[in-house]
């Protein structure tokens, strides 16, 4: 039999097909990512290529002109009735005449690359875990007995190789009718876990459909929710919010809500509800930005830290409260929306990553999906600040370890005395004059520094309101490089540091930012907060520095500031005050939300799932409390930057 030669670019697989054999089979021979949602038939136009003409040296081939067979009445078709843009053929139609240059364009591969965000450390492969499947079931026939869902099953089985497929009821409310409209041709949404796992179908629509196919990708922060809206085809994150967290009201922190739930008989249910409320609002939100409804999702992700991780799925977290801080369950977890409540598609999967451990959360796990610690051929320290600093630190070569340490909610503005969250009006970026001790600032929602013209002005509607977390590691580093902080976390009296911007305050000092505005809100920076902050800053130093003992190192390669907070801290400060262990500067880099990215990549590949369960599995998880060597890095880290550490890299 005569052949020819195909070559398919980008990937440049190649190989020998029959004459006659089509484009799509030929991908498919050759192992080539080509998509088809119709299975062939010329309508969904999914399978579509760009063939070349003339001279390929690179290849060493030439194409001729007809080296696909002309268009035949399918083709033909589908161009007349939706077009087909310039030099473009589908790939189930055309068929190979001789040797052929073929280029697969991004959205015709299902396993396309999602366009990399800024921060983002790795790039995603698209493999969704929901696909749609177009198929032609056969009818039903007096003579051989059998039910629609059969018939539906064995078609997806013969037509795409799907055996054993299962739909839930909600699919066989509306079964019947939708194969009869549709005349015995369907669009299956099928899920399946991984390939070869059991397919199982959540939704069917007469003939043929390809409205987009909806994922949603949850990030459940204490303090805030935020969601990210995927388009499961093209990977495209088409609209992201997010909300303040409704337990808030029964505790700021996460161990105000664990006590909540034990001193109130209910309250636990409570929290769950008003999570899972919360979450249905931000839901109905994301979809109707644009225009779909909350049952248009088919897949979720969902990433949380261990208290809210048990509290979204209705599980007491009284055992979090106290040693030795055993979860439930830390294995991953598939899950169908309506056993959480929440209002997606009622056959909809909600995936929970897995726990690290019971202070180290699904979200500590998505950080690690995101970072992947554990494929970095330099030694790498992730650090994600919130009110507990989860620290990571590891290579290809030697592993990951991990474990938390309770920094409190100073980073976050909470007690400090004109502290903030981040917010228009905060101070956000500090400069003190070393010479005068004078400060200059810039507030969140403007891009003017306290000493420019029309910085009162600019700020008119806020005023300056507080300092928020980023705001006030900058405010103490600053004060000690300026002399007007001790190594020791105390500030001068206006004698020792020459302004009377430092005044007594009690027993202590206390330095004046800003005097009282027209509303009497002035800005003070105590002896009180600077304890607080050091406290904070030796937590999350000596969880590091543990780490770093373990390892047996005294460095590390480079450091990764994750989370929202990492977003907005600016490194030298953070090293000034002894937060983060030295390093050369321009290896600290912030990765943004990368639990939200975490959790986006789980959703998008299917085999993220199974990869970051194995990954999770062999982190070596470490117990700070009950480490004696964390007490005294923790000592050493009150002093600013350190007592006994070195920071060769700030000289
Ligand atoms: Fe659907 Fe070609 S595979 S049009």
């Amino acid at each position: 039999d005569e052949t020819a030669l195909v070559i398919f670019t980008p990937s440049g697989k190649r190989g020998r097909v029959p004459v006659g054999t089509t484009v799509l089979e030929a991908a498919r021979k050759l192992g080539v990512d080509l998509d088809s949602v119709c299975g062939g038939r010329g309508i969904c136009s999914k399978c579509q290529v760009s063939p070349g003409t003339g001279s390929f040296p690179k290849h060493n081939v030439t194409v001729a002109e007809d080296a696909l067979s002309p268009w035949n009445a399918v083709e033909a078709r589908y161009d007349e009735k939706r077009g087909l843009p310039e030099g473009r053929r589908l790939g189930c139609q055309a068929r190979v005449q001789s040797d052929v240059v073929l280029d697969v364009p991004p959205e015709s591969q299902v396993h396309k690359q999602v366009v990399r965000k800024r921060a983002e450390a790795r790039e995603i492969v698209m493999s969704p875990a929901v696909r749609l499947y177009y198929v032609e079931v056969e009818e039903p026939d007096m003579h051989e007995p059998s039910g629609d869902l059969e018939r539906l099953a064995a078609a997806l089985a013969e037509q795409w190789s799907l055996p054993g497929a299962t739909a839930g009821l909600t699919v066989m409310h509306g079964l019947q009718p939708i194969l009869r409209k549709g005349e015995w041709k369907v669009t299956c949404a099928v899920f399946q876990s991984s390939e070869g796992a059991a397919p199982r179908i959540l939704k069917v629509w007469p003939g043929f459909h390809d409205g987009p196919l909806l994922g949603l990708a949850v990030d459940l922060g204490s303090t805030t929710i935020a969601g990210h809206l995927c388009d499961l085809a093209s990977g495209a994150v088409v609209a992201s919010s997010g909300i303040m967290n409704p337990q808030i009201r029964f505790g700021e922190d996460l161990m105000s809500r664990v006590s909540y739930s034990m001193m109130n008989a209910g309250g636990a249910d409570e929290m769950t509800r008003a999570v899972r409320e919360g979450m249905n609002r931000l839901i109905a939100e994301l979809t109707a930005e644009v225009g779909a409804v909350p049952r248009d999702i088919l897949d979720a992700v969902l990433v949380c830290n261990p208290v809210m991780h048990h509290l979204f799925l209705g599980i007491d977290p009284y055992e979090l409260g106290q040693a030795p801080f055993a979860l439930a369950t830390s294995a991953a977890m598939t899950l169908r929306a309506p056993e959480v409540s929440l209002d997606l598609h009622p056959e909809a999967s909600v995936y929970l990553l897995p726990c690290i451990a019971g202070h180290v959360g699904a979200d500590a796990a998505a950080v690690t999906l995101s970072e992947a610690p554990e494929k970095s051929r330099d030694l790498v320290l992730v650090v994600d600040v919130g009110t507990n600093a989860e620290i990571q630190l590891g290579d290809a070569a030697g592993g990951v370890m991990a474990c938390s340490s309770p920094t409190g909610p100073a980073f976050e503005g909470a007690q400090i005395s004109s502290g903030q969250r981040a917010a228009p009006g905060a101070i956000e970026r500090v400069e003190i004059d070393p010479a005068t001790k004078e400060p200059r600032y810039k507030v969140i929602g403007s891009d003017l520094w306290s000493n420019e013209d029309g910085f009162d002005l600019a700020i008119a509607t806020t005023g300056v309101t507080g300092i928020c977390g980023s705001g006030i590691i900058e405010m103490v580093a600053e004060m000690r490089m300026a002399g007007i902080l001790d190594a020791s976390g105390l500030i001068g009296s206006a004698e020792q540091t020459g302004t009377d911007r430092c005044f007594p305050d009690g027993r202590t000092h206390s330095y004046r930012v800003r005097d009282a505005d027209d509303l009497g809100r002035e800005i003070v920076v105590t002896n009180k907060d600077i304890r607080e902050i050091q406290m904070a800053k030796a937590a999350l130093y000596s969880g590091a520095r543990l780490l770093m003992d373990k390892r047996g190192v005294d460095t590390v390669d480079r450091i990764v500031l994750a989370g929202a907070f990492g977003a907005h801290i600016s490194p030298k400060h953070a090293m000034i005050l002894g937060m983060i262990p030295d390093c050369p500067l321009d290896k600290v880099s912030s990765a943004g939300n990368a639990a939200g990215t975490g959790a986006r990549i789980a959703l998008l590949n299917r085999e993220a799932r199974a990869e970051i369960e194995a990954t999770v599995r062999d982190i070596r998880k470490i117990e700070t409390a009950i480490e004696p060597r964390f007490q005294e890095h923790f000592v050493n880290a009150s002093a600013i930057p350190n007592a006994v550490d070195a920071f060769p890299n700030l000289e």
